[in-house]
């Protein structure tokens, strides 16, 4: 076995420097899929956990270069679902079997406290956990979201290169970003971040600091995925994101946090048919089938060639449930939080 591989399964620690040199080698792919799988196995079992993702708002304040939702866009078709729209999605995910729904948007300020609060009690009544991904918000705003019920956040940090991050971002700041993070972390929140991988001018040595920093924040999630480039976006002629890249950032997130809850995301299945099936099996332990309806799946037009646009939830449910049981591992039924199996033994 390679030596660093060897490390990472045992030790959970590598170096900058070592990473580099796994994600550099182009023999690595396979091996790394084999140990992560393993330790997948052995600190997160076999059940996938499905979280039922509702797209509730495509309006969005920020301009990230990359994003179809970015507010300079002018050829996307806004949207926002009313409370009684979200509320029969949630509940809809419920009748799915899905024990968590995750809720995103751009970042659509009509979702004020108030409007916000009032809908996750009420997702709370229906016994499903939550999951919020709606950007960057104060501490007191991420405060009261977590009383009334929001038990996860998804930020994803994007890349820790803080200036190819403030390039890509502008008007954000790195460093908001980051206290964000960090202030999910000091309220309770699960926290999930995660990275884009080929973004232009990133560099493997950013990456491995991405995975080192996940570390560092002790991740309960990492979701990560290529970039997908998007016509109506500045960063309309970069480069796709590599797939064996993405699968072997993914295997050495499983290695250096084995705990973590780690998604085979949409975005990898845009690139590869059948990705997901074959992420799940380098390390990843998580799916997030859509449950948005009708035409608003197409209006949520992050990046072109997404998946499942034309199908309903229904299919979604019977499509993701016969890839798992395709490949030996089955649906998990309870609701899915970070395990810490190395914390009790
Ligand atoms: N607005 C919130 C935020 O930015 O955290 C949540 C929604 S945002 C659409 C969710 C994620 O979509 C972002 O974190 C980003 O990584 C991803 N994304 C946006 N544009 C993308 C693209 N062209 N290709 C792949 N992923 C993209
Ligand atoms: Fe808005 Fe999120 Fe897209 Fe950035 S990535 S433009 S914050 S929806
Ligand atoms: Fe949507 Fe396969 S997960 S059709």
């Amino acid at each position: 076995m390679n030596k660093y591989i060897e490390k990472a399964e045992r030790t959970h620690k590598l170096t900058e420097d070592e990473l580099v040199s796994l994600l550099q080698d182009p023999s690595s792919s396979g091996e790394l899929a084999i140990s992560a799988d393993r330790v997948r196995a052995k600190y997160v079992g076999s059940g996938i956990h499905l979280r039922g993702l509702i797209e509730f708002s495509n309006i969005c304040r920020q301009n990230c270069l990359y994003c179809g939702l970015r507010r300079d866009n002018p050829k996307i078709e806004r949207y926002r679902l009313s409370e009684a729209e979200i509320l029969e999605l949630a509940k809809k995910a419920k009748s799915y079997g899905y024990k968590t729904v995750v809720l995103q948007s751009g970042e659509d300020i009509y979702f004020s406290v108030k409007v916000l609060t009032n809908l996750l009690y009420k997702i709370k009544e229906m016994d499903l956990a939550i999951t919020l991904s709606l950007g960057e918000r104060s501490l007191d705003e991420y405060r009261a979201f977590k009383q009334a019920g929001a038990d996860r956040y998804l930020l994803r940090i994007e890349t820790t290169d803080k200036n190819l991050y403030e390039q890509l971002d502008p008007g954000m700041s790195f460093k908001n970003r980051k206290s964000c993070l960090w202030n999910l972390k000091e309220l309770g929140y699960e926290v999930g971040t995660g990275c884009l991988i080929g973004l232009p001018g990133q560099t493997l040595h950013s990456l491995a600091q991405d995975i080192l920093f996940f570390q560092q924040l002790d991740a309960d999630m990492i979701g990560i995925g290529p970039l997908i480039p998007n016509m109506d976006t500045p960063l309309a002629f970069a480069a796709k994101g590599d797939f064996d890249l993405t699968k072997k950032m993914v295997s050495l997130l499983r290695l250096l946090l084995p705990e973590a809850n780690i998604p085979a995301t949409t975005a990898m299945e845009t690139l590869k048919a059948d990705a997901r099936v074959i992420i799940l099996q380098a390390g990843a332990n998580v799916v997030m089938p859509n449950v948005t309806e009708g035409d608003y799946r197409r209006k949520y037009a992050l990046y072109p060639g997404k998946i499942c646009v034309a199908d309903t939830p229904a299919q979604c449910r019977c499509c993701i449930g016969g890839k798992i049981k395709s490949i030996g591992r089955y649906v998990a039924q309870d609701k899915g939080f970070r395990s810490h199996i190395s914390t009790r033994s």
